[in-house]
């Protein structure tokens, strides 16, 4: 039977297991593993062989095939693949674990959807809003089949789940806004001169894929495993800088305690002045974000290399927070990082005995090992995963939006439903991005 075949069958009987081999069986059983592909075998793919080590890794992908003999040591009987079009086409292929550079992401999301299979995809997402809503769309069509994971893993630090009950349980009245931070800055002038040519064991071409070519120069592979996206993640073509990369995970924060879901109504950024070649070190943005079935209407508000929100006391020194949240009542502010939280209430109700303290038994369960949550959910289409492609689709476009309110200088309506901008023609020119002839975004 097909792979597509038995998907469609299978998931009719939710809370089954879905087995590559067709085969119910208990959960240790050698037929219950996945065969996964993983693209990208050096770097952050690093960080997913422990996760991997008890499926089946049948294929490995990787432009630099050096980096893929790494991958290879560990999962000898994988096939090998420079192109991950050509890998995505191996027959037995259940789920995709992708850790390439930016600019591939939502191009492999699709991909890997297209063909049914489970993916979990590096962050961010995408690097354009039209990317991620047409990766959300595509995964909102098989949520039920398919399980999706955005690399978002300090997710399930348990920090996570005290601020969203600490928020959803009034510790701090009603919410009004929320705001997140990071202080990284690592400032390019532009992309980097032609040096050299790309060694006999990479392929350069590859690598630059979908996006416009820039010559090749050893300074965008200069950096450490798993450190290396630090190199070109600030070049528009490659990444969105600081909002992809900590961006995800500390807007993550405020996300899951106070967004969920939605999108902006209005989005307004500012910050250094516009490099077309190179994405901002110092930007901030402010949106509104419609109410939801638990709250009205909030301001989320992100900050970005130098600059940052106000404290609400002199004493809390924000900047001692590298990536940091906070969150602002009706009855106080909430201060967070990733691990640990501070409550300052403030006004006539600061004794919060307004606020009733969950019960140990009704607390949030530990979300586990993240990567492991997303390979039970491929296993088992009733269980959810944390940073799915809705979750996260919706916060990437968010981010990605102020960034084309930072690039036009100007306020913007945002029509959710349609992905347009009302006020401002320029605008929506910003929304996609331009690519490589022979590179399909929806393949
Ligand atoms: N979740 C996290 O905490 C975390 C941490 C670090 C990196 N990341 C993400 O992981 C991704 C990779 O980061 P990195 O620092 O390992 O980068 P990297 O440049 O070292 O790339 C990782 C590997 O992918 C390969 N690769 C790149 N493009 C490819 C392509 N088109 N096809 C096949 N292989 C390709 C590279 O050769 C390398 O072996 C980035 O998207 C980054 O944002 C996430």
């Amino acid at each position: 039977m097909q792979r597509r075949d038995f998907l469609k069958t299978s998931a009719a009987g939710a809370g089954l297991l879905v087995l590559p081999s067709g085969v119910l069986s208990g959960a240790s059983a050698p037929s219950n593993k996945l065969n996964v592909a993983l693209i990208g075998t050096w770097g952050r793919g690093e960080a997913h062989f422990g996760a991997l080590q008890d499926e089946n890794v049948v294929a490995l992908c990787d432009v630099d095939e050096q980096h893929l003999e790494f991958g290879a040591k560990r999962f000898p009987k994988a096939k090998k693949y420079v192109d991950w079009r050509k890998c995505l086409d191996q027959k037995d292929i259940d789920a995709v674990v992708c850790c390439t550079a930016d600019h591939t992401h939502a191009f492999i999301a699709n991909w890997s959807l297209n063909r049914n299979l489970h993916c979990y995809m590096e962050k961010p997402l995408a690097i354009s809003v039209k990317e991620a809503r047409l990766v959300r769309a595509h995964w909102l069509r098989k949520k039920d089949k398919i399980a999706t994971q955005v690399g978002m893993q300090r997710h399930a630090y348990p920090n996570f789940n005290r601020v969203q009950e600490l928020i959803r349980d009034g510790a701090i009245g009603k919410l009004t806004d929320v705001y997140a931070w990071g202080n990284r800055k690592i400032p390019r002038p532009g992309y980097l001169p032609a040096e050299g040519e790309p060694p006999a064991h990479f392929h350069y071409d590859l690598w630059i894929g979908p996006s416009p070519f820039h010559p090749y120069n050893p300074g965008y592979f200069s950096g450490g495993p798993g450190m290396n996206c630090l190199q070109w993640n600030m070049y528009w073509d490659f990444g969105t800088g600081q909002i992809g990369d900590m961006g995800s995970h500390t807007l993550d924060i405020v996300w899951d305690a106070a967004v969920t879901s939605g999108l902006p109504t209005t989005m307004e950024a500012k910050g250094e002045p516009f490099n077309p070649e190179v994405t901002p070190v110092e930007m901030e943005f402010h949106c509104r974000l419609p109410a939801n079935d638990w709250r009205g209407e909030i301001g989320v508000h992100w900050y970005q290399g130098g600059a940052m929100p106000r404290s609400p006391r002199d004493w809390v020194d924000l900047n001692k927070i590298g990536h940091g949240a906070m969150f602002k009542g009706t009855k106080g502010y909430l201060i967070s990082d990733f691990t640990g939280r501070l409550v300052i209430p403030f006004g006539d109700d600061a004794d919060m005995s307004y606020y009733d303290r969950r019960p140990k038994d009704q607390m949030l369960p530990d979300v586990g090992h993240f990567q492991k949550e997303w390979i039970n959910a491929c296993k088992n289409p009733s269980l959810k995963t944390s940073c799915d492609f809705d979750y996260s689709g919706t916060m990437i476009e968010t981010m990605l939006l102020g960034l084309v309110a930072y690039r036009v200088g100007k306020k913007l309506e945002y029509d959710a439903a349609t992905g347009q901008v009302r006020n401002c023609p320029e605008a929506n020119d910003l929304l996609g991005r331009k690519y490589r002839q022979g590179w399909t975004l929806d393949g």
